[in-house]
């Protein structure tokens, strides 16, 4: 196995739903990043060999292949070739773990993984139970095979996020907190410019439809608080799970160049980060949402280090409760944990957001001068793909 590098890496900013984002096609905006991604580091784009893009729902723009029809939006070459993967909220960090193994085997040199998700034209359900073109209807993905598999306990996912809270002894007040805590380190993060690094100014559109630079995440909420939370009211049939500490339906994309250590150095490039370890589980499938809490200490057993030799956590935020689950499994530091805010403030476009929280976790390290990052994330069907990245 060859060491990969990360060489360069960008998003989007996030768009909340029908924001700034909302006249963007899928191929284009995925297109721009991949233009970027390169333009940042002057690479040639013939030299790319693939592209590997993360999308959850892929119906629509984000059908057919985006991965290709982001190539074609974009001004790379023909020949420069391109796939979708889905593992839902982990899709764009499966993305990376796939173009690791391509350049890990010495398959390839150079390939990009990227992650695009337009929720607010394909919300959650889109792939599923819709008509095919001759009408017929598509037929649903879930059976009594499924069934059987969860003993008739079909939770949706703030459902399965309620459960797990109380499984795990986390309270509403404690996401609550949590939760508040995540906005303020956002706002700071971005008012302190952190994230300027990372993210490429985009065209939008304001409230009114005159044109903009987007250049911040549009979902971070300075001024919400314990008595704003505290006002919501629940959703999705649980009990307290509310949109306050849930992650918000966005609009985003974002990109990471990979490459072998023999190509770093013939083009004379400076790496970002190292891929140390990667390791993807399936977990409970009725809680559905406990994969980070398998998957963290699975990777940290492949690279043969400990919850201490990690400086930062990125574990998504898809719900206030996973995280502050995987803390009480795991006795994580919290203050290592989502330093610059996480989905619920910073939105979670579903199939991005594992190469997003990618690149943020990267750049935080480079800002830091610290060395190791993990990344994971929980995602429907019970699974979690997770990633140590070391800074070089
Ligand atoms: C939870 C969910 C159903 C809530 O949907 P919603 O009610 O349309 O939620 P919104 O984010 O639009 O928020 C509704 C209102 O709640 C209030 N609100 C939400 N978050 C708030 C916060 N942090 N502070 C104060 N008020 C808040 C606001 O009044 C907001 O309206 P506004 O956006 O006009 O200000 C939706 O966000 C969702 O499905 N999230 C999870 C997505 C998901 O499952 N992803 C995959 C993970 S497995």
């Amino acid at each position: 196995m060859r060491d990969v590098y990360i060489v360069s890496a960008v998003r989007s900013p996030v768009g909340r739903r029908n924001g700034y984002l909302r006249e963007w096609k899928a191929p284009e905006l995925l297109g721009a990043v991949l233009d970027e991604v390169v333009a940042r580091i002057d690479l040639d784009p013939n030299l790319i060999e693939d592209v590997v893009n993360g999308t959850v729902y892929q119906v629509g723009e984000q059908g057919f292949t985006l991965a290709r029809s982001g190539v074609f939006a974009s001004k790379f070459p023909d020949h420069v070739s391109g796939t979708s993967v889905n593992r839902q909220c982990g899709s764009s960090l499966t993305a990376i773990q796939l173009a690791h193994g391509m350049v890990a085997s010495n398959t390839m040199d150079i390939v990009i993984a990227s992650g695009c998700e337009l929720m607010s034209k394909y919300p959650i359900g889109s792939d599923m139970g819709g008509t095919l073109p001759d009408g017929r209807p598509q037929g649903d993905c879930y059976g009594q095979f499924y069934i059987d598999r969860v003993k008739g306990k079909i939770y949706n996912q703030a459902q399965a996020a309620q459960a797990i809270a109380e499984n795990w002894g986390v309270t509403k007040e404690m996401c609550d907190e949590f939760a508040v805590a995540s906005h303020q380190n956002a706002h700071k993060a971005t008012e302190s410019g952190y994230f300027k690094n990372e993210i490429m100014p985009v065209k939008g559109l304001d409230k009114e439809g005159n044109e903009i630079v987007m250049e911040q995440d549009e979902t971070i909420r300075p001024d919400t608080s314990l008595e704003k939370l505290a006002g919501l009211n629940p959703v999705l049939g649980t009990e307290w799970i509310t949109a306050g500490i849930s992650s918000p339906v966005t609009d985003g994309a974002s990109a990471v160049v990979l490459m072998s250590g023999e190509k770093v150095k013939e083009l004379n490039l400076t790496p970002l980060a190292r891929i140390v370890a990667n390791a993807v589980v399936g977990s409970d499938p009725v809680l559905m949402l406990t994969g980070p809490l398998v998957a963290t200490p699975k990777v940290l057993d492949k690279a043969g280090l400990k919850m201490d030799d990690i400086d930062i956590f990125e574990v998504n935020e898809a719900f206030a409760p996973i995280p502050l689950a995987w803390v009480k499994e795991l006795d994580a530091p919290m203050d290592k944990l989502n330093v610059n805010g996480g989905a619920m403030a910073l939105g979670h476009p579903v199939g991005n957001s594992g190469c997003r929280l990618t690149v943020t976790a990267i750049n935080e390290l480079k800002r830091r001068g610290a060395k190791r990052a993990l990344v994971t994330l929980c995602t429907g069907g019970a699974m979690a793909p997770a990633t140590i990245f070391e800074s070089v």
